[in-house]
């Protein structure tokens, strides 16, 4: 199985996601691991039995208007130190500063007790029951700087019942949370290493290069440019080709000079690929969490370059002297 996310939990309470997100990582199919548990509250119930479970937990001070900073610094460091990939919020009830989200902007998630957009914000069962909603229900979404905004990953609805009240259509929502906060995370942990995302994902990029087709080469998906009897292959993924470890991307590099340059030194991000390797064709490995997506894009449209037709490079060539 390829290597489990590491993923954090910030709390500030009871914990009870955090405690179903830790014991949906006991099943061993689970592609994420909990590496470690905190929050703003050094004296929540949470932490306490994330403890009891053998999870790792750091205790920091409860920030106060004036220690913000220095507590969110000392959170950042953290998780920098435990190696996170992802950070789950479960009941976390401060809001993070803009340049925090900013950095963890695509690995940060939340859950909120609602619809949404219906009722980003508190007391949203009181809410929902006041609007005569036929349903309540939970959200897991990614964390943007606006408050409960982010793109919704996944949701549940829950039914209200006649004569239910905050608490007790609480109580049924947390139930919902608790079976899709971890479904939710293993499956957003689990797209960065999934080669149809990873073809999406590049599919987006290169099309936004002009006169751009999709051309298969030997089986496998590519891109092309130029008219579609003439297109040229300029980028090709190869899935775990003939046993190979990477969902790789391959595109036109300068020559094996290059190629071997760039694999030792950063022999993580590339590789020389069976067969293509010899014709010019260089791996990038993508089937990691740390792809850096710029890149990628740089290295299409360099590829591009080389397969386009002149009448394509022409005025591109001359913005390049310019
Ligand atoms: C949950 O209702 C969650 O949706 C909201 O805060 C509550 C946390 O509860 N964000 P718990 O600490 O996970 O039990």
């Amino acid at each position: 199985m390829a290597e489990r996310a590491r993923v954090a939990i910030l709390i500030s309470g009871t914990g009870s996601n955090m405690a179903a997100l830790i014991y949906a990582a006991r099943a061993e199919s689970c592609p994420y691991e909990i590496t470690l548990v905190t929050g703003d509250n050094p004296d929540a119930p949470g932490l306490a039995l994330a403890e009891a479970e053998g999870v790792a937990v750091t205790r920091l001070p409860k920030p106060t208007k004036d220690s913000r900073p220095a507590f969110f610094a000392q959170l950042e460091a953290t998780l920098q130190a435990a190696d996170v990939d992802v950070v789950a919020l479960a009941g976390f009830m401060r809001i993070l500063p803009a340049d925090f989200v900013e950095r963890w902007s695509g690995k940060l998630l939340n859950i909120h007790p609602s619809l949404l957009p219906r009722y980003r914000g508190l007391d949203t069962h009181a809410r929902a029951l006041e609007a005569g909603d036929p349903h309540g229900g939970c959200s897991v979404h990614l964390v943007t700087p606006e408050v409960d905004s982010g793109e919704v990953l996944g949701q549940v609805a829950v039914a209200i019942l006649t004569g239910d009240t905050p608490d007790s259509l609480a109580a049924r929502v947390r139930i919902a949370e608790h079976q899709l906060y971890p479904r939710i995370l293993a499956d957003y942990v689990s797209r960065p290493l999934d080669a149809g995302w990873i073809e999406t994902r590049v599919d987006a990029l290169a099309r936004r290069l002009a006169e751009v087709t999709r051309k298969t080469s030997h089986g496998s998906p590519g891109w092309a440019v130029g008219p579609e009897k003439t297109a040229k292959l300029f980028a090709i993924i190869a899935d775990h080709h003939h046993g190979e470890e990477a969902v790789g991307l391959l595109v036109k590099a300068s020559g094996a000079d290059e190629m071997t340059g760039l694999i030792e030194a950063r022999p993580e991000h590339y590789y020389w690929p069976k067969y293509y390797g010899a014709s010019g064709w260089l791996g990038l490995k993508l089937n990691r969490r740390d792809v850096d997506w710029d890149e990628v894009s740089d290295w299409l449209e360099r590829s591009w370059r080389t397969a386009a037709p002149p009448r394509l490079t022409r005025l591109l060539r001359a913005a390049d002297d310019f």
